[in-house]
C-alpha cells in the first residue's frame, strides 16, 4: 500500500497500537495507583465492531502491523475474537500483543489459532515476594505459566519486557537475563518513562541505559547487533556470560529500550488508538484526535481517513522529556497502552 500517513518530518506511520481496555489485573507501582483509576464505561469504550472498523481504515492507509495493548489486553473478554477479525483485514497486518501474562496460560493456544504472530510479556522480577510488592498482586506463578504457554504455543520471538527501577529490581538485571537466555526469550530492559499515575518518575534518579549496560557488563559480553530500523529497542548479541552457552548456533539477544536517554523519535513509525477511540500520534502527545465521535456520527471511511491524515501531519517531533517546559501528559501509561 502507498505511504499515505506522513508527518511534517517525513516519518511514515506503519505501526498501530490499539488499547483494548484501560483496566488491568495488576497494579505496578511504576504505572498505576493501588486503588486503580477511573475506568472507562462500556459506552465510552469502542465496541469490537468499532475497533475492527477503525483498524480496517488504518490498514488501508498503510499501517502494516497492529499491536494490541491495554491496560491489560487479556482482561478484554473477547480478545481472541478481535485477533481473529483483525487477521482477516486486507492487507493482513502483522498482529502482536503486549501483556502482563495473567491468564495467558489458558489463552495462548487460542490466540495463535486466531492469528496472533508475536507476543511481548512484562516480567520485572523473578522473585515472588518482590513481584507482589512491585505489582501489588501475588501472581508471579500465573505470569510464568503464561510465558511458558506462549512459548509452547509457538509464539516466537517471545520478548520479555523489564522496566528497571533502582530500589526495586536493578540488582536483578543479570539474573533476569540469565533466565531469559536459558529459556530462549529475548529480554528488553526498559527505561522508566514519565507516564506513571503517581508521578514517581524522576529524571535524576531513574535507571539509564548506560547504567543498565554497566550492570550487565560485570557478567556479560555484549556486542551491538547493528541495524535497528524503527524498533525502540537497541539490540545486543550476548557473546558470553551465564546462560549464553545455551545458544550454540545463534547468539542470545538482549535489548535496551532507552526512550529517555537515547530517544528514537526521529525514526518513529507509530500511532496509537486509545480504548475510547482517541488517536494519539505520540506517546507523549498533549492533544488527541477524536475518532469515536465521527465514527458514531456516521462518517465515511474516506472522511475518517482525512481526519487521520491531518492528525498525523501534525505529529510532534518527539517527547521532549529533557526540555525545560516538559509536562507529563494527563493520560497515564495504562490508558495509552505503552
Ligand atoms: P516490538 O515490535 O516487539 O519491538 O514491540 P515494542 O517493544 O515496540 O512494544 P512493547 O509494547 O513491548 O513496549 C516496550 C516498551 O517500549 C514499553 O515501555 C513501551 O512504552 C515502549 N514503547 C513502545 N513504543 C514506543 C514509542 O513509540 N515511543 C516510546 N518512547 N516508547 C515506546
Ligand atoms: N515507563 C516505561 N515503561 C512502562 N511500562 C509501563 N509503565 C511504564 C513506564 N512508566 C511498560 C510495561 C509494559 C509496556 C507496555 O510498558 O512494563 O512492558
Ligand atoms: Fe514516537 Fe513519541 Fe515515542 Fe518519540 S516518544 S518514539 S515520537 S511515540
Amino acid at each position: 500500500p502507498p505511504a499515505v500517513l506522513v508527518d511534517s518530518f517525513g516519518r511514515v506511520a506503519t505501526d498501530l497500537r490499539i488499547s483494548l481496555t484501560d483496566r488491568c489485573s495488576l497494579r505496578c507501582t511504576y504505572c498505576m495507583p493501588a486503588e486503580g483509576l477511573d475506568w472507562l464505561t462500556r459506552t465510552e469504550r469502542l465496541s469490537d465492531d468499532e475497533i475492527v472498523h477503525l483498524a480496517d481504515v488504518f490498514v488501508r492507509l498503510g499501517m502494516r502491523s497492529i499491536r494490541l495493548t491495554g491496560g491489560e489486553p487479556l482482561v478484554h473478554g473477547t480478545l481472541v475474537s478481535v485477533v481473529r477479525r483483525l487477521a482477516q483485514l486486507q492487507p493482513r497486518p502483522e498482529l502482536s500483543l503486549t501483556t502482563n501474562g495473567i491468564s495467558l496460560d489458558r489463552k495462548a493456544g487460542a490466540l495463535v489459532a486466531a492469528g496472533l504472530d508475536r507476543i511481548n510479556v512484562s516480567v520485572d522480577t523473578l522473585d515472588r515476594k518482590r513481584f507482589a510488592e512491585l505489582t501489588r498482586r501475588d501472581r508471579l506463578p500465573e505470569v510464568l505459566a503464561g510465558v511458558a504457554a506462549a512459548a509452547a504455543a509457538g509464539l516466537s520471538p517471545l520478548k520479555i519486557n523489564s522496566v528497571l527501577m533502582r530500589d526495586a529490581n536493578l540488582d536483578e538485571a543479570p539474573a533476569l537475563l540469565e533466565w531469559a537466555l536459558r529459556s530462549g526469550y529475548e529480554l528488553r530492559f526498559i527505561e522508566h518513562m514519565p507516564l506513571d499515575a503517581d508521578h514517581i518518575w524522576q529524571r535524576g534518579s531513574m535507571v539509564t541505559a548506560d547504567e543498565i549496560l554497566q550492570v550487565l557488563a560485570a557478567k556479560y559480553t555484549l556486542q551491538p547487533h547493528g541495524h535497528r530500523g524503527h524498533a525502540p529497542a537497541e539490540d545486543f548479541d550476548v557473546l558470553d556470560g551465564p546462560g549464553a552457552e545455551h545458544w550454540a548456533q545463534q547468539p542470545g539477544r538482549v535489548g535496551v529500550i532507552a526512550s529517555v536517554t537515547r530517544p528514537f523519535c526521529r525514526d518513529c513509525d507509530r500511532l496509537r488508538l486509545t480504548a475510547d477511540g482517541q488517536l494519539r500520534t505520540c506517546l507523549f502527545a498533549q492533544t488527541e484526535t477524536d475518532l469515536r465521535g465521527p465514527l458514531r456520527a456516521g462518517a465515511s471511511d474516506a472522511e475518517l481517513g482525512e481526519i487521520i491524515k491531518t492528525a498525523v501531519a501534525g505529529k510532534q517531533a518527539g517527547h521532549g522529556i529533557d526540555n525545560a517546559d516538559f509536562v507529563q501528559p494527563t493520560r497515564t501509561m495504562s490508558a495509552i497502552g505503552g
